[in-house]
């Protein structure tokens, strides 16, 4: 992986490092006249990178055979003649109608059937050879052009891979599926036993016969539509490496990202798979609507640097103020932009970037939020941007500082995730990434750090469980043997892991752990259960240490050595234990029968944390009111304090010098003031106080 500053830099400046700032930029929706005023507002606002060229296929490649590069050029020249670096899009993301009017085998196919036809974008199967040939010439055209352009500092492959088409079943996607399957098989016996096709007569004698999990009559095969999943997410990434092929044949001097989307339920793409085939990692993250809207930005940050490894990353967008794309587009209140920004600093983004620079005047995106809105520079928005601006190049010292690992973690994983919201299931409620959001949300709660890291980063090193004292696994559902041994081996030599319902329950083939529930991690735990007992909607359980369940209970037998920490008051398994928890060797393993909440979860986390001797760093007052992150160098430590809360906090207690401080300003304008002038003993409401001292 490549540091994000070098690229930043750009190949040819001696610019000393500092965070990156910037936007997409569509200047191609704008007049030229406009190009001038972007450059001295992208200069006064302190603008180093800009993403150029993500939705221009149709001004570029305007025929099959014509290409207009003459205004991408001028833009080029225009951002190196201002000291911005290009974030170069391969334009790839929407094909132009020429294309699809001359290929509409191009086109996706939904679940049941349906073309999704252009007039939006993405609109091309992940799969299509027709589609592949095409992109890949743009793709080379692109590479051939801007190879020695000195503003070209990391090329952007498509657009959030997989936003609107990961899901593609058409022809192509059943042909590329087989392909896949074989791979993965090798043989069809082995296909049918791992799909259990012995099953409501489904037995595959030739691989034709195999089909994505297509509208069917009843529930499609299980193992079949996870295998589709997994499929899916690997076809865009094969996209990605066709691309990157190309471009690393042409320039393999210039790094190549692409943006993920690590956010909210967006879950078609394995993304710890395929952080390893780019040169750093980038991200998209937009607030979700909600009272947890704040944590899950928080969640999805600390995952992206789990992602990454605990190396910093790019946040290639998320948004000034409202959106256009949920029901009701809320801007955000003063301070807000800030704390977004710097939130995802703390989790380790060496660069903040927004969608967009100018806000639109046409087109789906005219509502949603920019660097420049509507009103244009004469606004508390953009005011707002050239300040946000001040404080990323005051914060230069972070720059490449890693994740410094915290003693608790929540695992994540993306096969636990498909597996257990798959349909014919014990509840359809379920939702995997809510409970691990409701754990990380009580950590927060209890002011105890915690990283957000993947499973499929056991293998390959970015997730080391020795790092930690403390695992959380919510609804680790997808349990290979080599897993449980894993785990069990790390709890006995001390780790505490912590984890929940409907855990532990399939092999990757999605088969049942035969013996009673939870099969895999049933002799670790030391109790059985021989049958689930989901909650109805509304349902609602008593616990004897004052906390509610709903969604799910087990009916447990512990085995001998299994402590009952919570009991069920009320319901089908009133009066049997709800949470257990059992020592082994030197560390122990405990288990969480129902969904308590971020609320619930809290005191319990804390007699958890307690027990594996884990406490939180801050003081007293601030636990729950402050959310804790830690980045770190070779000698230095950065302290993000992150005020939760709409109240100014003291911060009394805590050592260190301030390197930024932000402050809401006249309930208008977030205002950040360089250290020195900061009062580092207050955290203002919605800011954030960055603490610079030595490593501890
Ligand atoms: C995504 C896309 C952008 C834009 C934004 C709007 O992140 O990549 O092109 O559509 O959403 O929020
Ligand atoms: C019907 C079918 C069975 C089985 C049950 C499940 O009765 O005939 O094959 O699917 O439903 O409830």
């Amino acid at each position: 992986m490549t540091d994000v500053p070098r690229l930043l830099a750009g190949p040819e400046t001696t610019r000393p490092a500092r965070l990156g700032y910037g936007a997409d930029y569509n200047p191609d929706q704008w007049p030229r006249e406009v190009w001038a005023e972007d450059a001295r507002l992208m200069q006064a606002a302190g603008v180093t990178v800009v993403s150029v060229a993500i939705f221009s296929w149709a001004r570029i490649q305007p025929a099959p055979d014509r290409w207009d590069f003459g205004w991408l050029d001028e833009v080029m020249d225009l951002m190196h003649a201002h000291g911005i670096s290009v974030d170069l899009a391969t334009a790839t993301a929407s094909p132009p109608p020429w294309l699809t009017t001359a290929h509409p085998e191009i086109l996706p196919v939904t679940r049941t059937g349906e073309t999704l036809w252009p007039g939006g974008r993405q609109q091309w199967r992940p799969t299509s050879p027709v589609f592949r040939e095409h992109a890949l010439a743009l793709v080379e055209k692109m590479a051939e052009r801007y190879a020695a352009h000195p503003a070209l500092a990391a090329w952007h492959v498509s657009n959030e891979l997989g936003c609107h088409n990961v899901e593609d079943y058409s022809d192509d996607a059943a042909r590329a599926f087989r392909t896949w399957l074989t791979a993965r098989y090798g043989t069809l016996d082995r296909l049918n036993e791992a799909w259990g096709t012995a099953f409501w007569s489904q037995r595959y004698t030739d691989w034709e016969q195999i089909l994505p999990p297509r509208l069917a009559a009843s529930y499609p095969n299980p193992t079949q539509q996870l295998d589709f999943k997994r499929f899916s997410s690997d076809a865009l990434v094969e996209h990605l490496r066709a691309e990157r092929d190309v471009l690393r044949r042409i320039t393999p001097d210039v790094p190549v990202t692409t943006n993920f989307m690590v956010m909210g339920e967006t879950k078609g793409m394995d993304y710890a798979a395929w952080a390893p085939e780019i040169d750093f990692v980038s991200n998209d993250h937009y607030l979700q609507p909600g009272p947890q809207g704040r944590e899950e930005m928080s969640f999805s940050a600390n995952l992206t640097s789990g992602v990454a490894g605990g190396r910093p990353w790019f946040l290639m967008e998320h948004s000034t103020s409202a959106v256009n794309w949920q029901p009701v587009n809320v801007p955000k209140r003063p301070g807000e932009l800030a704390r977004d920004s710097l939130t995802h600093v703390a989790h380790g983004a060496d660069a903040v970037c927004f969608f967009q620079w100018r806000q639109s005047a046409a087109g789906a995106e005219k509502y949603h939020s920019a660097m420049v809105p509507h009103a244009g520079e004469d606004s508390a928005l953009f005011r707002d941007v050239v300040a946000l601006g001040r404080t990323l190049a005051d914060l230069a010292p972070v720059v490449g500082a890693e994740r410094a690992p915290a003693r608790a973690a929540i695992l994540f994983d993306w096969d636990s995730w498909w597996a257990s919201e798959l349909d014919s299931h014990p509840t359809e409620a379920l939702r995997y990434r809510a409970e691990a959001l409701d754990w990380y949300h009580a950590f927060l709660d209890a002011g105890v750090r915690a990283d957000v890291v993947p499973v499929a980063g056991l293998d390959d090193g970015r997730t080391d469980l020795a790092d930690y004292d403390v695992v959380v696994a919510p609804v680790l559902h997808v349990v290979p043997a080599a897993l449980a041994d894993r785990l069990t081996r790390w709890v006995e030599a001390g780790g505490h892991l912590v984890t929940t319902y409907f855990s532990g329950i399939v092999d990757a083939d999605d088969h049942v752990w035969l013996g009673g529930y939870p099969g895999a991690l049933r002799d670790l735990l030391g109790l059985r259960i021989e049958e689930l007992n989901p909650l109805r909607d509304g349902e609602r359980v008593r616990l004897d240490d004052g906390s509610t369940g709903t969604l799910w209970t087990d009916r447990i037998d512990v085995l001998p050595g299994t402590d009952v920490l919570a009991t069920y008051l009320d319901g089908q398994q009133a009066g049997r234990p709800a949470v257990t928890r059992r020592a082994v060797e030197r560390g122990s393993a405990a288990y969480v029968s129902t969904r308590l909440g971020a609320a619930g979860l809290r005191p319990l986390l804390e007699r958890l944390l307690d027990a594996a001797g884990v406490r939180s760093e801050l003081p007293e007052p601030l636990r729950g009111r402050v959310e804790l992150t830690v980045r770190r160098t070779a000698d230095e430590e950065f302290w993000f304090l992150v005020n939760r809360t709409d109240e100014a906090l003291g911060l009394a207690g805590l050592d260190g010098k301030a390197l930024v401080s932000t402050t809401p300003h006249d309930g208008e304008v977030a205002d950040a003031r360089p250290s020195g002038e900061v009062p580092a003993d207050t955290l203002a409401p919605r800011g954030v106080v960055v603490l610079r001292r030595p490593r501890a």
